[in-house]
């Protein structure tokens, strides 16, 4: 097993895939890639994959930039080891023609990233995204059973603070027979340019604990998840949070090839070249060198 030196073991692995985007959204911490090299074939994503499942590794996460601009995402889902789950995160885009063969080659489910349900806020957020093609895609995956779906919003004050509720009511929309559709409610990680949009999650989980039917605390994170009436919202808080980070279990993959052991950190993990035991035993080692970011 991959245990830290903090007992925390890796359970999750995320590949990204592609540093490239159809969208420019404008808090995008582009998974604290700053300047990647040349992007992986779909054979060494595989190799890594497989050496990261051979030593015990259960969940793969897919992500970008946007996953869905690489033509051989389908050969690459195809490619993967027996992984328990292997999902995608997505701005949802491109999803329309594509959940079917994705779930063909294997995919389990998507994350989907959906700030607004207001068509002017989503082309401003995006940088000229038409929301039309994410609700399109958003069907589609229901029906290919791409699920249960997550919905990505990420919170900001004044821009979409006032639409958590009504964002929690559409997912419970695709939940008729099974839930298919979950939401995510995301604290912003602010940068220079975003710090005023800044806004705490906190009031809507005091709103949430008074009106859920149930609470469970995943393990990952320690995230709480609420069933309510109107919806599953699950609330992720990656900052300043201890609870977070000693339950953090995922490690990264960048598009270049790079270990990379904390979203927050840039540290990275030159593991190219390495094949075999080597690439084994180079994860082995990193592992050994992940440490929480807040404690
Ligand atoms: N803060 C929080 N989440 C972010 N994401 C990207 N940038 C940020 C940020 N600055 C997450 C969102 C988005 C996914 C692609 O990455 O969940 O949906």
């Amino acid at each position: 097993m991959l245990t830290d030196p903090f007992g925390r073991t890796v359970k999750n692995l995320r590949i990204s895939v592609t540093n490239r985007c159809n969208l420019n959204c404008i808090y995008c911490h582009r998974e604290g890639e700053s300047n990647p090299g040349k992007e992986m074939s779909a054979e060494r994503i595989a190799e890594i994959a497989k050496a990261f499942y051979d030593l015990g590794v259960k969940k793969l996460k897919l992500t970008g930039g946007e996953p869905l601009l690489r033509e051989d995402i389908c050969e690459i889902i195809s490619m993967m080891p027996n992984f328990e789950e292997i999902s995608l995160t997505t701005n949802g885009t491109l999803l329309k023609d594509l959940a079917f063969d994705l779930k063909e080659s294997g995919l389990d489910r998507v994350n989907i990233s959906l700030d607004t349900l207001n068509a002017d806020i989503y082309s401003y957020l995006t940088g000229g995204g038409k929301l039309q093609n994410v609700l399109e895609g958003i069907r589609c995956a229901v029906e290919a059973n791409l699920t249960p779906i997550k919905l990505n919003m990420v919170l900001m004050k004044n821009l979409n603070e006032f639409e958590v509720f009504k964002m929690l009511n559409f997912t419970n929309s695709f939940n008729k027979e099974k839930t298919n559709v979950i939401l995510q409610l995301i604290e912003l990680i602010p940068n220079t340019k975003t710090k005023d949009l800044y806004l705490d999650p906190e009031i809507f989980e005091e709103e949430f604990a008074k009106i859920a039917m149930a609470v469970k605390i995943r393990d990952m994170h320690k995230r709480k998840q609420f069933f309510t009436s109107l919806g599953i919202v699950e609330i992720v808080k990656p900052l300043d949070n201890t609870e977070f980070c000693m339950h953090c279990n995922r490690i990264r993959v960048t598009s270049d090839g790079k270990i990379k052991l904390c979203l927050m950190n840039k540290e990275t993990v030159d593991i190219s070249n390495l094949s075999g035991n080597e690439l084994k035993k180079a994860i082995f080692e990193a592992i050994r060198l992940r440490k929480p970011f807040f404690r």
